[in-house]
């Protein structure tokens, strides 16, 4: 992300550049000193929109301490029940199944609970009516890894885009940075695990974070 961010800010400065060349060979009273003012300014704003990408996408330092799974789960939907606004409120359910195997891991609790979070809102983004989220806490099937799947109703990923989701800035919504999945997946490698989707269009998709136990 950092390397894409630098390759939009070096020609944006170059074009800042041309733009105060430009102005000091205008006349005061010129019609076209009005015209680079506000392209002067419009570069300005794709700079600072560039800048504030840039700090989110840095990765924090890692504190591990050892927390129970289920806590941190839990949190996260906490958080994002409270965070639906009134018009998602009545048309989308969370469900949260806690693992009874209650996992105690060394992990950052705040960035983990950061990426739960992140799934739980694409999920809630992916639903256009109604719909239901269920948010998991499973060991695997020969117990060496703890599972937290985030599973919706939503309108799920076609093939062809399966292959870009993880890529730093690609969204496919309005309002969307194209940043969460990308973060999801650098704090899942962080604690040793990965995350895998399995999704089928007009079915929904799960969203899995695979921790090891070590
Ligand atoms: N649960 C989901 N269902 C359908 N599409 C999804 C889901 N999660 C992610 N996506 C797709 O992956 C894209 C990238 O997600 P993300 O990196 O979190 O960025 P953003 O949420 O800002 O769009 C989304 O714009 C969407 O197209
Ligand atoms: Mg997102």
């Amino acid at each position: 992300a950092a390397g894409l961010a630098h390759e939009i800010k070096n020609p944006l400065a170059g074009i800042q550049g041309a733009m105060d060349i430009l102005l000091m060979r205008c006349d005061d009273n010129h019609s076209a000193r009005e015209v680079l003012t506000n392209v002067k300014h419009e570069v300005q704003r794709i700079n600072d929109t560039v800048q504030m990408l840039l700090a989110r996408a840095r990765p924090r330092e890692l504190k591990f301490r050892q927390v129970a799974l289920n806590d941190v789960a839990q949190q996260a939907v906490n958080l994002a029940r409270a965070g639906l606004s009134g018009d998602h409120r009545h048309r989308i359910t969370i469900e949260f199944a806690p693992g009874d195997h209650a996992p105690v891991l060394t992990v950052d609790a705040a960035q983990l609970e950061d990426a739960i979070l992140n799934l739980i809102l694409n999920a809630v983004e992916a639903i256009e009516s109604e719909g239901h989220i269920r948010v998991a806490v499973t060991p695997n099937e020969n117990g060496t890894h703890t599972i937290i799947n985030v599973t919706d109703t939503g309108r799920g990923i076609p093939p062809e885009s399966m292959a870009r989701i993880f890529s730093p800035f690609y969204t496919t919504s309005a309002n969307g940075t194209g940043l969460g999945l990308p973060a999801v997946r650098r704090i899942a490698r962080a604690h040793g695990g990965k995350v895998e989707v399995d999704s089928t269009v007009g079915n929904g998709a799960t969203f899995s974070i695979h921790l090891p136990h070590k």
